[in-house]
C-alpha cells in the first residue's frame, strides 16, 4: 500500500474496563483480577471478548490498573481470538470514566462500545449500536429491568427512550430499569471527560451530559444479564455458562450439568451437577457432592464432602465429610474433615482448619 493511502477507521471499537480491585470477591481477587478468574473453564473475560468478536468488532482496548500485567500475559496481542488487543495501564486507578478518557488516543472509530469487565450479558451488540446511530445519540446506555430495583440507582427514560435522570438508590424507585454497565460513546464525547483524574461515569459523566442537553439514549432489553461482582453472582454466572443459559462462544465443550476439565478425576459415585466446573487436575472422591460450584484447578474434595454454591480456590483441600454451602475458599486452604461452613463464609488463602474444628455460618 502506498504511504498516502490509509485504511479507513473501523466502524466500531471496544473498550473493556478491567482495572477494579474486585473487593467484593476477595479473597479470590487477591491473586487474580476479577475478569481473569476462571469461569466455566476460561478466564471470565474470554466470554465477553468472544461476544465482542462475534459482533464483528476486532479492535479492543483494555483499561487496566489492578494487576495490570496479568491480562497481556494471558491474551497477548489477541490474535488467537481474532482480535487486536491493546492494553493501557493506569498508574493510579482513574475510576470508570477516567479509565475511558485514558484510552482515548488509542481509538479511531466514530462509535466506541464500552464494557464493564465483570458483566455477563446476552444483549445484541449490533442492535445496541444501531439504536445509538439511529437516534444520533451522544451516548447510549444498555439498561436492564430488575426484579428489585431498590438495590441499584435507576435510570428512567421518556417515550422516545431518552434518559431523563440518573437516580440514586431509594426505597421507592420510580422505574425498574438500571444501568447494565455497557455503553456506546460517540468518540468525541470521550474527549470531553476530564483527563488525568478519577471520574465516575454514573456519578459525574452521565449526569453532566444530561445537564448539558446531550442526547443520552437508553436501550432496554430483557436478555440474560448478570453483574458477577459478588460470590453468589459469580457462582450463578459460572453455572449459567456451563448450563448454556448464559450466552458465550468461549465455553470449552458443550453446555451440560458439569464441565470437567482435563486431568480432573471424579469418582463414579460422586455427584457433580447444577452447572459445576471441576478444574484441571481436581479430584472429587467417592460419595462427594459438588453442586452449582466452581472448583479452580487442583482442588481435592474428599470422600463424602458436600460443596454447594461455592467457589473453591486453586489447590484447596476439602476434607472428608465437610459441608460447605455458599462459601468462598481461598487458594491452597485446607478445610478439615467434618467442618461445616455456611452462608457466605470466606476462608483466606492458605488457612488450615483442623478436622471437626468449625461449625460456622457468616449470618
Ligand atoms: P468491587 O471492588 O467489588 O466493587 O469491584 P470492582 O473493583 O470491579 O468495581 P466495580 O464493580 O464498581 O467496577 C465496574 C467495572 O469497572 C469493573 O469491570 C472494574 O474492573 C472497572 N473499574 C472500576 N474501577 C476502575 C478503575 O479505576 N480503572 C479501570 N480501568 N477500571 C475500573
Amino acid at each position: 500500500m502506498s504511504a498516502d493511502v490509509q485504511d479507513p477507521p473501523p466502524a466500531a471499537e471496544a473498550v473493556v474496563l478491567v482495572g477494579g480491585q474486585g473487593v467484593r470477591l476477595r479473597p479470590l481477587t487477591l491473586s487474580a483480577p476479577k475478569p481473569m478468574l476462571p469461569t466455566a473453564g476460561v478466564p471470565f473475560l474470554s466470554h465477553l471478548l468472544s461476544r465482542i468478536r462475534a459482533a464483528g468488532i476486532e479492535h479492543v482496548v483494555l483499561g487496566t490498573s489492578y494487576k495490570a500485567e496479568v491480562f497481556a500475559e494471558h491474551f497477548g496481542d489477541g490474535s488467537e481470538l481474532g482480535l487486536q488487543l491493546e492494553y493501557v495501564v493506569e498508574q493510579e486507578p482513574l475510576d470508570t470514566a477516567g479509565a475511558i478518557r485514558n484510552v482515548a488516543d488509542r481509538l479511531s472509530a466514530d462509535d466506541v462500545l464500552v464494557f464493564n469487565g465483570d458483566i455477563l450479558s446476552g444483549v445484541d451488540l449490533n442492535d445496541l449500536l444501531a439504536t445509538h446511530r439511529g437516534t444520533a445519540a451522544d451516548v447510549t446506555l444498555h439498561l436492564v429491568k430488575v426484579a428489585d430495583p431498590r438495590w441499584f440507582g435507576c435510570v428512567p427514560t421518556d417515550a422516545d427512550g431518552r434518559v431523563t435522570a440518573f437516580l440514586e438508590k431509594t426505597e421507592n424507585p420510580p422505574v425498574d430499569q438500571i444501568n447494565a454497565g455497557c455503553y456506546v460513546f460517540r468518540r468525541d464525547v470521550i474527549n470531553t471527560i476530564p483527563a488525568g483524574r478519577p471520574v465516575s461515569v454514573e456519578r459525574e459523566t452521565f449526569p453532566q451530559l444530561l445537564a448539558s442537553g446531550a442526547r443520552v439514549q437508553g436501550y432496554v432489553d430483557n436478555s440474560y444479564w448478570l453483574d458477577m461482582g459478588t460470590p453468589a453472582a459469580f457462582v450463578r454466572g459460572s453455572a449459567d455458562l456451563v448450563l448454556g443459559t448464559a450466552p458465550s462462544n468461549a465455553l470449552p465443550g458443550e453446555p451440560g450439568e458439569a464441565l470437567v476439565l482435563a486431568g480432573a478425576w471424579v469418582a463414579a459415585d460422586a455427584e457433580v451437577r447444577g452447572g459445576s466446573t471441576v478444574g484441571a487436575d481436581c479430584v472429587v472422591e467417592a460419595g462427594a457432592s459438588v453442586v452449582e460450584s466452581v472448583l479452580f484447578d487442583g482442588v481435592r474434595v474428599a470422600r463424602g464432602a458436600v460443596v454447594e454454591r461455592c467457589v473453591i480456590g486453586a489447590g484447596a483441600i476439602i476434607g472428608e465429610g465437610a459441608v460447605l454451602r455458599d462459601a468462598v475458599i481461598g487458594d491452597g486452604a485446607r478445610i478439615g474433615a467434618d467442618c461445616e461452613l455456611l452462608h457466605g463464609v470466606r476462608v483466606w488463602p492458605g488457612v488450615e482448619l483442623p478436622p471437626y474444628s468449625v461449625r460456622f455460618s457468616a449470618d
